[in-house]
């Protein structure tokens, strides 16, 4: 949450800024700010809202200067405010900060007692003005004497107006990325305002603090002992394509799916023997090696997930739903137990953690600070660690021993549609896999293989029926919704709720099919709709019975199913057909994303940014 950057080089800054910040502006978009130091002196605009409310008012300003900071934000403390935004400026010091300082009253009340007056509710600003009671030593030494006082999670980028060829970085949490260009740098929340100009990257350790003079970089640790910076050489890309003409990015990524699965199988699946098969995922490697691809350390992939005789899944939002359907697809094809969390709960239950255990963490962003936490827990246990994210190089990406990658491209939109469909092509893929491995042979591998290869073509057709869910959407924008699944559909009930939620701001629930009878039944009244996902396997009639329960109680009923029966269609009031297929919940999702697309849009509701919500959520 919160993106900030900085840069320093022989460039107009401000441009450069603004375009990080559009590309950032999925972390928060509660207000945004930018500030550069012309003639020795900030120059500061800030703006409430959205980026474009601050690309609008710097528009007629002349903020010529070739260095500076910018943020956009998602509030934690303080009301969402001009006043509040970023950069904060105390004295000759600005800083830009995403994360949360937990011991700010504490804080608060010191800088108060120095009389320096603050103009913000932030926590924030109290960085600033600690950065600045310290200044008698320069900008380099007041941040390690402000690092100690900081307690929580921060990512910071302060400059200060006496000392203006200089930015300083420092982080405990949140990430901060350092981008060596020819003569620039940049120094960003994630690497995708970096790669435009730059491929050489560091990624700031913990406790790490950069000084950047131009192309000299000083790194140090906490305690000012200097350390040697290495920079890698990255070799992904930003696909930025934007909005392809659609509306939202949002309906753009619905539509991406055929290719981004495309994209996503295409490590796994061997078209030539017909087979999927896992590639190297880094076990046994550094992530430098991994990255570079040098073969000087053995890949230990097979061995490791031969051996694994328990796997955790955790992770959050529609993630934590792609791990319930993992928990399916690896249970039923391999035996080997599962168990599924949510980060922020499984970091304070005490887990008990087998020794011969996988830990697997699923992530868009890589970043999400419930998920790191809860990797770092498994791996003070010392089991082996998998990630499964959308962003190569991200935090959960380098601290795991092994790397799948979902391959969707830059999600923008803020609800997960393609990265939660390609975590499931690797989910799918490593549960055959492990099934093969452990030579359990519960599924056959050509299946597996014919049902990978029809995905896109069926995806397409699903995405056919968009006008018909669109109308749908148009008939039911007062209603109550409750969705329901059974065994593998579950999940996929969950994330139909949760999307609803997220982008229609209409109470939803999802709910096991099974357990309506024990509560969400008392709901059903005229105004209800249940949305039933009921594929054709071994819980169907089951779930046709609890739909029998729903219509006598006079629920309008929405069914998604890949069955021809006349019963089910006589259920429902609406009734979507998806082509068969073994991984049938990667096509019963896309109805449902479609659905609380058209029903934001019915609204009036902006579904690439929906209220309260960041993409990336740095705090915990
Ligand atoms: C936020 C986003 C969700 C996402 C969740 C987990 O809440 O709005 O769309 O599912 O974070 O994010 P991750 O990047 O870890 O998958």
């Amino acid at each position: 949450m919160c993106g900030i950057i900085g840069y320093k080089g022989a460039k107009e800054a401000s441009g450069i800024l603004i375009n990080g910040l559009k590309i950032l502006e999925y972390r928060g978009y509660d207000s945004s700010g930018i500030s550069v130091i012309k003639g020795n002196k900030f120059l500061r605009v800030r703006s409430k809202g959205k980026l474009e409310n601050l690309v609008k008012k710097i528009e007629d300003q002349d903020l010529r200067s070739n260095i500076g900071i910018g943020h956009t934000r998602w509030a934690t403390h303080g009301v969402v405010s001009e006043s509040n935004a970023h950069p904060h400026q105390v004295g000759n010091v600005s800083i830009v900060h995403n994360g949360i300082v937990e011991n700010y009253i504490q804080l608060k009340e010191q800088i108060e007692n120095e009389n320096i007056t603050l103009s913000s509710e932030t926590d924030s600003e109290l960085i600033a003005a600690l950065i600045y009671i310290n200044m008698a030593k320069g900008l380099l030494n007041a941040v390690l004497e402000v690092i100690p006082k900081l307690q929580g999670a921060y990512s910071v980028v302060a400059m200060c107006e006496d000392e203006p060829d200089k930015l300083v970085g420092f982080k405990n949490g949140p990430p901060l990325v350092v981008g060596k260009g020819n003569c620039e740098t940049i120094i960003a929340s994630d690497i995708n305002p970096i790669v435009p100009y730059t491929k050489n990257i560091l990624y700031l350790e913990d406790n790490e603090v950069i000084e950047i003079v131009g192309n000299q970089y000083k790194l140090l640790d906490k305690n000012g002992t200097e350390k040697s910076p290495k920079f890698i050489k990255v070799s992904w890309d930003v696909r930025e394509e934007g909005k392809k003409g659609f509306s939202h990015y949002m309906l753009k990524e619905i539509y991406d799916q055929p290719d981004s699965i495309r994209q996503a199988i295409s490590p796994f699946v061997n078209i030539k023997n017909k087979t999927i098969n896992l590639p190297n995922l880094g076990f046994g490697q550094s992530f430098i090696d991994f990255v570079n691809k040098n073969n000087n350390s053995q890949d230990r992939t097979h061995d490791v997930l031969k051996k694994i005789e328990h796997i955790f899944i955790v992770s959050c939002g529609t993630s934590y739903h792609a791990g319930l359907i993992g928990k399916y697809l690896i249970e039923s094809w391999s035996n080997v137990k599962v168990e599924v969390d949510m980060s922020s709960e499984f970091r304070y239950r005490n887990p008990l953690i087998p020794k011969k255990s996988l830990f697997i963490s699923i992530s868009q962003s890589g970043e999400t600070a419930d998920s790191i936490e809860a990797l770092r827990l498994a791996k003070s246990v010392g089991v082996e660690t998998l990630s499964i994210n959308n962003t190569p190089g991200s935090t959960l990406d380098r601290e795991s021993n092994g790397h799948i990658y979902m391959s969707a491209g830059p999600e923008i939109g803020v609800a997960s549609t393609k990265a939660f469909t390609c975590s499931l092509v690797g989910l799918a893929s490593l549960a055959f896999c492990i099934s093969k491995l452990k030579s359990k042979n519960i599924i056959e591998g050509s299946k597996i293989f014919e049902s990978f290869i029809a995905l896109p073509t069926q995806i397409e057709t699903v995405l056919g029926l968009d006008k018909y869910i669109q109308n749908i959407a148009s008939e039911f924008k007062d209603f109550k919704f409750l969705f329901i699944g059974r065994g593998i559909s579950y999940p996929i009930a969950l994330e139909g709720a949760l999307k609803l939620k997220e982008l229609a701001y209409i109470h939803a629930e999802g709910y096991a099919a099974g357990e309506m009878k024990h509560g969400p039944i008392a709901l059903i009244d005229k105004k209800m709709v249940i949305v039933a996902i009921a594929p054709s396997d071994h819980v169907y009639e089951k779930t046709i019975n609890n739909l029998e329960e729903a219509k006598a109680r006079g629920a309008n009923i929405i069914s998604i199913t890949d069955s021809d029966s006349e019963h089910i269609k006589k259920l429902s009031m609406h009734h979507i057909v998806i082509p068969k297929n073994i991984l049938s919940d990667i096509l019963s999702v896309i109805p449902l994303q479609l659905l609380a697309f058209h029903m934001a849009n019915a609204l009036g509701f902006d579904a690439d940014k929906p209220r309260n919500l960041a993409k990336s959520v740095t705090v915990e």
